[in-house]
C-alpha cells in the first residue's frame, strides 16, 4: 500500500480506509496515543495504540523524534482537536531516538539554544513552519516572474568583477595560501591561479543580468549572494539569497511599480496557500510580544499585517523630502538618534529607515533619487548632477528590503563616474560594451529574500528564517 502525507490524510474524510503513514514521533502520552508528523503539514495525526496488542520492549522505542510506520484504518476521531486518527493494527519504528540525549524535546526551547542545533531544529514546529513559508515564497516569486515574461537567468557565482564596488568579497583561490606566487613588488600573482585572475564569490548578478536583459528583454535570477561584510545584525547574513529582475526600457517609475506588485503578489500568494503556518507563527509571535513591555509590541498581529502591506499602496518618497522629515523629527531634535541628521547627503542608517516606516508613514516606504556619492557606480546620474535613479523600498521591522535602480545607459556618462571611482574600465570591459552596442533605459532591483522571509514569518532574525546561517565566526553543519 502506497503510503499517505499526514497532510492528506488530515484533509480526507474518514471512511474506514486501510491507510500507511510515515513520521517521526512528537509525543506518545499514556502508552495510547502517538502524535506523528512528517513534516507535510504543522498538523500531527494521532494514532492510537491499543497497548495489549503489543510488544511492551517494541512499544518503549516509540519516544519523542525515533522514526516510525504505521498502518491502521482511518476513523473518525474520539478526541477533540482533530476529525480523524488512526487505529495502529501494525507499527514499525524504523529509527530509534535516545530520549535522554535528543535535544528536541516536547517544550518550548530557546531560538538561541535551537541556533546551535541546526540540523534538527526544523524538527519543531516553528522552523518548519517558517521553511515551508520559505518554500512557498520561493515558488511564488518563480510564479510572478514567469507568468508575467521573465527568463530566469543563472548568473554566475564566481565572478572577477565587483558589482557594487564595496570590496566586501570572499576571494575564490586554488594557490598555495602559505606560498603564493608573488609579483617582482611583493604582491600575489593571479595569473597563476586558477582563473588566471582574481575572482571571488558574487554579492550581486545585477550586472550579468543587464547584459541577458539588452537581449531577452524581462529577465530575473534568483542565487546565492556572498557579502564579506562584518555586520553581525539580526538583518545581514555573509550568505543570502537574492532575487534581481532586470528590464529593458523600464525607467525607475516603472522599476518602482514592479517592485510593489511583485512583492503584493508573493505575500498575497503566502496568506493564500500557507494559512496553518501563519496562523501558528503569528500566535507564537503574540505570545512572545506578551513578555514585551506594551510600547515594544506591534500595533497589528502578523496576518493583518501581511494583508496591509499587500492592500496599501506604499508610499513613494524622495530622499530630499525624507531628510528633511528626519531633521525636523522629534528624535532628531531630541538627540535620540545614535547618528543624528544633520545635512542633505548623509547615508540613512536603519534607525532612520525604520523612523519613517514605522513612526511616520506606517506603511510600506520607496526611497528614491538619493545622493550618487551613498551610490552604486552603475545608478543613472539625475539632471540636477548630484542625485541618481536609485530607490530603496523600506518595510517595517526590517529596514531595507529592496535595493534598486535605473542603471546609467550612457557611455560616457558611466566612463567618467567610473574614472571618477576609480574603477578600471579593463575589468568591466564588457559591462561597458553594453552602453556601445544597443543602449537602452533599463532598471532592476534586488530583493534580499531572508528580509522578505523574516517578514513574512513575523521571526526577529535573519539567522532563523535559512537552513544553515552563514554569518561572521559561524560556518558549522
Ligand atoms: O541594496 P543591495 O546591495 O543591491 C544590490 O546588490 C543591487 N545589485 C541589486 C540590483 O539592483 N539588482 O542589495 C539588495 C538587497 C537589499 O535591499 C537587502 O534586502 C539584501 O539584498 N541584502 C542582504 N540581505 C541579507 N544579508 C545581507 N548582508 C544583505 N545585503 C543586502
Ligand atoms: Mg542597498
Amino acid at each position: 500500500m502506497k503510503s499517505k502525507s499526514i497532510k492528506e490524510l488530515l484533509s480526507t474524510d474518514f471512511n474506514l480506509q486501510e491507510v500507511t503513514v510515515n513520521g517521526w514521533v512528537k509525543t506518545f502520552r499514556s502508552n495510547r496515543f502517538i502524535a506523528l508528523n512528517d513534516g507535510s503539514t504543522l498538523n500531527n495525526i494521532q494514532c492510537v495504540v491499543d497497548f495489549e496488542n503489543f510488544d511492551e520492549a517494541l512499544l518503549r522505542k516509540v519516544s519523542t523524534g525515533a522514526a516510525i510506520k504505521i498502518k491502521g484504518t482511518l476513523v473518525e476521531s474520539q478526541g477533540r482537536g482533530q476529525t480523524v486518527e488512526i487505529q495502529v493494527s501494525e507499527l514499525e519504528v524504523l529509527g530509534t531516538s535516545d530520549p535522554d540525549t535528543y535535544p528536541i524535546q516536547p517544550k518550548k526551547h530557546s531560538l538561541e539554544f535551537l541556533r546551535e542545533k541546526a540540523h534538527l531544529r526544523v524538527r519543531t514546529n516553528t522552523f518548519a513552519a517558517v521553511m515551508r513559508v520559505r518554500s512557498a515564497l520561493s515558488f511564488a516569486i518563480h510564479n510572478y516572474f514567469q507568468k508575467n515574461g521573465f527568463y530566469n537567468v543563472h548568473t554566475p557565482i564566481i565572478t572577477g568583477s565587483d558589482a557594487e564596488g564595496a570590496g566586501e568579497m570572499f576571494r575564490v583561490s586554488t594557490l598555495d595560501q602559505k606560498k603564493p606566487p608573488l609579483n617582482e613588488d611583493g604582491s600575489i600573482n593571479f595569473k597563476e591561479d586558477f582563473f588566471g585572475k582574481e575572482t571571488n564569490l558574487t554579492v550581486s548578478g545585477q550586472l550579468e543580468a543587464e547584459t541577458y536583459a539588452m537581449a531577452l528583454g524581462k529577465v530575473y535570477t534568483f542565487g546565492p549572494t556572498f557579502r564579506a561584510e562584518n555586520s553581525n545584525t539580526s538583518r545581514h547574513l555573509a550568505e543570502f539569497w537574492m532575487i534581481e529582475p532586470e528590464v529593458a526600457f523600464n525607467d525607475l517609475d516603472a522599476n518602482m511599480d514592479l517592485a510593489e506588485d511583485f512583492i503584493k503578489e508573493v505575500i498575497t500568494y503566502v496568506l493564500e496557500n500557507c494559512q496553518e503556518d501563519l496562523q501558528f507563527l503569528e500566535q507564537r509571535l503574540l505570545d512572545e510580544e506578551k513578555t514585551k513591555p506594551q510600547a515594544e509590541r506591534s500595533a497589528m498581529a502578523l496576518i493583518e499585517k501581511l494583508k496591509f502591506v499587500a492592500d496599501n499602496n506604499f508610499k513613494r518618497v524622495s530622499y530630499t523630502e525624507a531628510i528633511d522629515i528626519l531633521k525636523n523629527s522629534t528624535p532628531n531634535k531630541k538627540k535620540k538618534f545614535q547618528y543624528p541628521i544633520e545635512e542633505w547627503g548623509t547615508d540613512l542608517q536603519s534607525e532612520h529607515e525604520r523612523y519613517l516606516v514605522e513612526k511616520h508613514f506606517n506603511c510600506p516606504v520607496i526611497l528614491f533619487d538619493y545622493p550618487a556619492k551613498i551610490k552604486a557606480f552603475y545608478m543613472r546620474l539625475n539632471e540636477d548632477g548630484k542625485t541618481v535613479r536609485a530607490m530603496d523600498i523600506l518595510f517595517p521591522g526590517i529596514g531595507e528590503i529592496v535595493g534598486g535602480s535605473q542603471r546609467e545607459e550612457r557611455l560616457e556618462v558611466l566612463q567618467e563616474k567610473m574614472k571618477a571611482l576609480g574603477i578600471d574600465e579593463k575589468e568591466l570591459w564588457w559591462y561597458l560594451d553594453l552602453r556601445k552596442f544597443g543602449s537602452a533605459v533599463h532598471s532592476g532591483f534586488g530583493l534580499g529574500f531572508e528580509r522578505l522571509v523574516l517578514f513574512t514569518t513575523g521571526m526577529g532574525n535573519i539567522r532563523d528564517v535559512i537552513p544553515f546561517p552563514r554569518t561572521p565566526q559561524n560556518a558549522e553543519f
